[in-house]
Parts: structure tokens; C-alpha cells; sequence
């Protein structure tokens, strides 16, 4: 095989995963999916898995009543116990992690 030949073969498979996986990230499953993998990494070691654990405070999200928007703005900014969320996840992360904790209630 000559280096030509390698070169291109492997410039060829770099835009190919880059194509796929700009491709994937407007499915809703994989949407759905990092917002889950957000919640049980940064949010449920106080709301737990289920979001009805209430360690330091935190409330049952399966009897929230916060409409999407405030959900989306107090991981933004935190309240009291609740620690801010604004340098630690993208503003879509903040979004689709806050669609994951809106369903909370669908599950009482
Ligand atoms: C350190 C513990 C802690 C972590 C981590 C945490 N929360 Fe909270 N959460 C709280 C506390 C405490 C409250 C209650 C705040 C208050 O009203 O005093 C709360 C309240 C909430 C509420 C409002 C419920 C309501 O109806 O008032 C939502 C929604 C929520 N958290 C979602 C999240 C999400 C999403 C994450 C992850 C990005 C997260 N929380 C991470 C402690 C935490």
C-alpha cells in the first residue's frame, strides 16, 4: 500500500465518523440519552435515580410543579442547597437534562 494511498483511506474514515456523528446528535434518542447520562452524573446524587431522593434538601421531582423554563433556569443558577450548573454543563446540556427532570412527574 502506498503512503498516498493510507493517507487518503485514512482522511476518508475521519470525515466519515465526523459526518456520523454530526448526524446523530440531532436524533431525539441521542438527545434524550445525554440528558439522561447528564441527570445520573451531575444531578442524582441529591434526587437520585428515580428524582424522588431528597439528600441536603433537594426536592421530589416526581411532584414538581416547575414549569420547563424554571427548571431550566434554576440548574442555571442554582438555588439555595441546589449548586449552580452554568460553568459545569453547555447551555444544551442545561436544556436537555432539564427535559430529563420535567418527566420525573409522568412517572408518580
Ligand atoms: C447538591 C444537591 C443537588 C444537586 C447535585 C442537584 N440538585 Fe436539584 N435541588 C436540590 C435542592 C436542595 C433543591 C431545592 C431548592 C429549593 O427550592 O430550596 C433542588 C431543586 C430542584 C428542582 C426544583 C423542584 C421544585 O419543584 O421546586 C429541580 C427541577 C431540580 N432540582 C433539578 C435538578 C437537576 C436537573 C440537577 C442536575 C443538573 C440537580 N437538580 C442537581 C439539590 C440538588
Amino acid at each position: 500500500m502506498g503512503q498516498t494511498f493510507k493517507l487518503v483511506l485514512f482522511l476518508s474514515m475521519v470525515s466519515v465518523s465526523a459526518s456520523f456523528s454530526c448526524a446523530n446528535a440531532d436524533k431525539p434518542e441521542i438527545k434524550a440519552e445525554k440528558g439522561e447520562s447528564t441527570f445520573k452524573n451531575q444531578c442524582s446524587i441529591c434526587h437520585g435515580f428515580s428524582g424522588n431522593k431528597q439528600l441536603s434538601g433537594a426536592k421530589k421531582l416526581t411532584e414538581s410543579m416547575l414549569p420547563i423554563d424554571e427548571i431550566e433556569a434554576l440548574v442555571t443558577h442554582g438555588k439555595r442547597q441546589m449548586p449552580p450548573f452554568k460553568n459545569r454543563l453547555t447551555a444544551q446540556e442545561i436544556k436537555l437534562v432539564s427535559e430529563y427532570a420535567f418527566k420525573f412527574r409522568a412517572s408518580k
